[in-house]
């Protein structure tokens, strides 16, 4: 059975009524309740690299949730989810096997960083040095550099099974790596609980001062990856009052504006494709879409607060968005040309998928009015990200 047609058999939580329109009896429910597991986490193998194999872990919770994490980029790579009658629908765009995350590189479901987004011109000064960093996005540094996090083997270097099923995955960046300073210690964990919630948790440490903004990059479609349908009618709020505007290169100007009154206003929810077309905006234009990044209301926060919500009415999904981080990253897939072929033999095009990367603001190193992304040694960088799944009312 594949994920597009798989039904989990404890699906009615959410509806009265079973994949053939009979009644679950309240019997059939409490059995099931009273068999089911705790979440669980497995070591899988994923493939091979340079001749060495890479392993993956999947995440389970009894209420059919599946989540894949691959040691290569720490990457999110699968992830099924109940729709409203209780099919799973795997809702994130990624790569069958290893071959096409060395192909062609698109960050599916990657940790991206050592600075995710882009750093002007490669360059930034930090206590009066000068560092470089690859650039790999016209005159820009994009996602960290030419080898990236997104690029590199993590260490799964702890599993946990229970309340929530949880992987540790580690990663070691030497002093100097892509030209960032100091030796930097990033750890990711993923951990999925009975409440349908994925969670990330970030941690780093360093042995020098440097810049740290450490995200996930998955591209979502609530509809399903290859459902044949694209995101723009799937409806979308971000929790934010004002955005910073690019120039051509994707770069902030360093103005924070309101969206009040452009089609950078979700604060109700829209349907991505409304204001998609609209020229007249010129943020748009030079984004080929949304490509920008939203300043959230509540700014960087101990605990996660909510950030966006995503709902695909047809099939009743919705993806709530929580983070410690201040910013978020909207975009609508705008290069997503046909070139990456999926899982499934999907061939992904424009706006087939979104991303939602909770961050700091690009190029916060050039741009001394931002929310600052240095880390010194003794500190602890922290990033948590929930994306809480769940069932929204029938489509009117
Ligand atoms: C981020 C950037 C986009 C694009 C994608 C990757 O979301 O903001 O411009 O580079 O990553 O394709």
């Amino acid at each position: 059975m594949s994920a597009e047609t798989a039904r989990h058999p404890k699906a009615g939580w959410n509806s009265k009524k079973s994949l053939w329109g009979l009644a679950l009896s309240p019997l059939v429910v409490t059995v099931t309740a009273q068999t089911s597991m705790a979440a669980e986490a497995h070591r899988v193998s994923f493939g091979q690299l340079d001749g060495g194999p890479v392993e993956a872990v999947v995440l389970t919770n009894s209420a059919g949730m599946k989540a894949r994490i691959i040691a290569y980029g720490a990457a999110l790579q699968e992830l099924d989810v109940p729709d409203r009658g209780g099919h799973l629908s795997d809702v994130v765009l990624s790569y069958p096997d290893m071959s096409g995350f060395l192909r062609k590189p698109q960050y599916f479901g990657s940790t991206v960083g050592r600075y995710a987004n882009r750093i002007a011109k490669g360059t930034f000064t930090l206590d009066g040095r000068r560092y470089s960093v690859p650039v790999n996005d016209g005159a820009n540094s994009l996602h960290g550099g030419t080898r990236g996090f997104d690029k590199v083997l993590w260490t799964i270097s702890h599993l946990g099974s229970g309340p929530e099923a949880s992987a540790t995955f580690t990663y070691v960046s030497p002093d100097g790596e892509q030209g960032y300073p100091g030796e930097l210690t990033v750890s990711v964990t993923y951990a999925l609980n009975e409440r349908n919630e994925l969670i990330t948790r970030y941690r780093a440490t360093t042995t020098k001062p440097t810049v740290v903004n450490v995200t996930n990059h998955s591209y979502f479609n609530l509809g399903g990856a290859s459902s044949g349908r694209d995101v723009l009618g799937e409806w979308l709020t971000i929790f934010a009052d004002r955005y910073t505007p690019v120039d051509s290169g994707l770069i902030p100007t360093g103005k924070i504006v309101s969206v009040a009154g452009t089609p950078f206003d979700f604060r109700a929810p829209h349907p991505i494709g409304e204001r998609i077309h609209d020229a007249a905006e010129a943020q748009l234009v030079l984004g080929r879409g949304y490509d920008h990044n939203f300043v959230l209301n509540g700014g960087a926060t101990a605990e996660p607060k909510l950030a966006a919500r995503l709902e695909d009415r047809r099939s009743g999904r919705v993806m709530e968005l929580l983070t410690t981080e201040p910013g978020v990253q909207f975009y609508s897939g705008n290069f997503l040309d046909g070139i990456a072929v999926g899982k499934g033999g999907y061939l992904y095009r424009q706006s087939d998928a979104l991303c939602l990367e909770p961050q700091h603001f690009p190029d916060t190193p050039n741009q001394p009015a931002f929310p600052s992304a240095r880390l010194d040694p003794g500190q602890v960088y922290r990033h948590v990200t929930i994306y809480r799944f769940n069932v929204g009312p029938p489509a009117t």
